[in-house]
């Protein structure tokens, strides 16, 4: 790889929901920064926090030895911060009160003489990076989210732990709905992407499957239940999304955190469905919202790998002067596509995605 000579120092930072793999790519941005372009290494800490009061820290060698297999982020995150909407205070109502911070961003980065950022995250920190783009910034983005909803890419790195997690968790709730003779429905996390609902519900073995991009019949669902006990099952695994609606109805919403760029979180159908089935059918229901548990914990090897080779993708791109670039996955191999061309846009399960036939296939029950 040539050396670009421009490029003295990086900063690196992870924005959005933590996941597994994040430290990962961090150890391989600092160590092949320092390996392949001489360059130092910025960490900004917590998201674009770090960038808009101007946190950042100097990343060497030791600093990210022995972190590739730990989850979370060393360098800290946030989901709130967005610099051209950013919460400054409250009005009178107590409602928060938001100021384009950007121009404090620039001074800062200006300041730490950053020539590049390299930023690990989802949507959200993708579209604060394509602000900086507009804005002259040299960035280069990682996807990063246990959605796996990010666009242009097959795959986001901790998603593939994500749904190693939520499978044994779906697991071992299957023995007790099993046990107990009872419909049990776990509640997964994704948003408004079925991704990891239908992924570890496949791998579990769950008799339904309820993904945001299929609105569900609550008929066909307790219908199914009842089926499934005439043939002798006396138990039913519900593996739904948290942002799973029936059809014609709405997405149950368990908050809203005004100071963040998507301020939606969704989070309850779980129980809302339980308490339907239950007194539709007469049988004893469960549910179970999996919650942060999906978002924790080490990284699977897949992922270490993944994660390795995007963060070594990311600093090639600086080597080789290709700005506002964020790296993908095609067809198992790494490339790079305009972050702009990325920012605020999800990729959701497409209707025609082979999962869902598969699914279909070995009886699972999709709610429509
Ligand atoms: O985007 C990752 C994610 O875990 C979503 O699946 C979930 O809806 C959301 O973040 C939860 O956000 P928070 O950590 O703010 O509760």
């Amino acid at each position: 790889m040539a050396a670009a000579k421009k490029v003295a120092r990086i900063g690196v930072m992870t924005g959005g929901g933590d996941c597994p793999g994040l430290n990962a790519v961090i150890r391989v941005v600092t160590k092949a920064a320092i390996t392949q372009l001489g360059a130092e290494v910025l960490g900004i800490e917590d998201g674009f926090l770090g960038l808009i009061r101007n946190r950042m820290r100097p990343l060497d060698w030791q600093d990210v030895s022995n972190i590739l297999t730990s989850g979370g982020t060393i360098l800290g995150t946030t989901n709130k911060a967005d610099p051209a909407r950013f919460a400054v205070g409250q009005d009178e109502h107590g409602q928060p009160l938001f100021k384009d911070v950007t121009n404090r961003v620039l001074e800062h980065i200006a300041e730490r003489q950053l020539d590049a950022i390299v930023f690990i995250g989802g949507d959200g920190t993708m579209t604060g990076a394509a602000n900086l783009v507009r804005r002259g910034v040299r960035c280069v983005g990682v996807p990063k989210t246990i959605d796996n909803d990010l666009m242009s890419t097959d795959l986001t790195f901790g998603f593939t732990t994500a749904v190693q997690t939520a499978t044994e968790c779906l697991d071992r709730i299957h023995s007790t709905a099993s046990s107990h003779h009872r419909v049990m429905l776990v509640e997964l996390m994704g948003r408004n992407a079925g991704w990891l609902t239908l992924h570890s519900g496949l791998a579990s073995g769950s008799d339904v499957i309820l993904i945001p991009e299929i609105p569900f019949d609550l008929e066909k669902v307790c219908d199914e239940c009842t089926r499934r006990g005439q043939l002798g099952k006396r138990f039913t695994l519900i593996a739904v999304s948290e942002g799973a609606a029936p059809l014609g109805g709405k997405q149950v919403v368990e908050k809203i955190v005004h100071d963040s760029p998507d301020p939606i979180r969704l989070g309850g159908v779980s129980a809302v469905l339980a308490e339907q089935i239950a007194n539709r059918t007469h049988l004893e229901t469960r549910a179970t919202i999996l919650g942060h548990v999906q978002r924790g914990g080490t990284p699977v090897a897949f992922d270490r790998v993944l994660a390795t080779s995007f963060g070594f993708k990311a600093i090639q791109l600086i080597a080789e002067q290709q700005w506002n670039q964020m790296v993908v996955l095609r067809q198992g191999r790494t490339e790079a596509v305009p972050i702009e061309s990325v920012a605020g846009q999800q990729r959701t399960v497409p209707p025609d995605d082979p999962l869902i036939a598969m699914a279909r296939s070995v009886g699972t029950c999709m709610g429509d």
